[in-house]
């Protein structure tokens, strides 16, 4: 066992996740690169390697319980504990129709990822996460989970109405502030990052943002200090309205 802290992160092979662990391997955490394709863990894995970053992959499909119980298992017995867990694996599926056109089945595959997956994953990894001297866990939401942005003609993306994407953004948000609650107890901090509209392949490289700047908010609730919050929702510039 290191002496580095760890950090999971989930569909850590791309995007914004990928990004995630190249910023907390500099900063000398060892990554496990959670990825539902072996092989696209791997050349993720090759490539942080080259930047002299300690990083392993593990086959981690969200929506797949064995998948998720055989992860917690080689972390165990590799480390024994889980310093912090990015849950950033998420799927949009919407296609860009409005509410009363979207299929039930694009609405339930959604939440399959988004929020079942993230809950799976959450439940399965926190007692590796509570032998942790002071474990972390990120949920990637979106200011699309925002019910007070999705509710101001004013707000930026106020146009934008994607029942499945945006509504699994918002139950992302309901199981950050209730599991806080279960840990406030605990020396485990848990809140949801907005990393801003970001070019990735998930909106067609359509985001403003790169992933560096998408990935900033991440790493910084990765790494609070012992007297940072829990509980919370932020973006770049602090907290962002639920
Ligand atoms: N980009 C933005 O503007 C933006 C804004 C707000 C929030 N976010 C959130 O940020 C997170 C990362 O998104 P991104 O923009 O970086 O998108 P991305 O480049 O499409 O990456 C998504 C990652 O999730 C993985 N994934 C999907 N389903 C999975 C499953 N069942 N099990 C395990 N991994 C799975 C993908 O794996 P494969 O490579 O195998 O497909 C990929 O590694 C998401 O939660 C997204 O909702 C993004």
């Amino acid at each position: 066992m290191g002496s580095s802290k760890t950090v999971l992160i989930t569909g850590g092979n791309k995007g914004i996740g990928f990004e995630t662990a190249r910023q907390l391997g500099k900063l000398g955490f060892t990554i496990l690169i959670g990825s539902r394709d072996a092989s696209r863990g791997q050349e993720a894995t090759a490539k942080l390697m080259t930047e002299k970053i300690d990083a392993k992959a593990i086959t981690l499909d969200v929506t797949n319980l064995d998948s998720i119980q055989s992860a917690v298992k080689q972390i165990d017995e590799q480390y024994g504990s889980l310093d912090v867990l990015i849950n950033n694996a998420g799927i949009s599926l919407d296609g860009g129709v409005s509410p009363s056109q979207l299929e039930l089945i694009n609405l339930k595959r959604t939440y399959e990822t988004n929020v079942f997956g993230m809950f799976s994953v959450t439940k399965a990894m926190l007692p590796l996460i509570k032998k942790s001297p002071a474990g972390r866990i990120v949920n990637l939401s979106s200011g699309l989970a925002s019910l007070t942005l999705n509710s101001d003609p004013e707000s930026e993306f106020y146009g934008l109405n994607l029942l499945a994407y945006m509504s699994s953004k918002t139950a992302v948000n309901a199981l950050t502030v209730l599991f806080s609650k279960e840990l406030s107890t605990t020396s485990i901090k848990i809140n949801s990052a907005d990393p801003g509209f970001t070019s990735t392949d998930l909106n067609g490289h359509s985001g403003y943002r790169s992933v560096e700047q998408g990935a900033s908010i991440v790493v910084k609730l990765a790494t609070l200090a012992n007297d940072g919050p829990t509980g919370g929702f932020f973006d770049e510039n602090g907290v962002v309205p639920w």
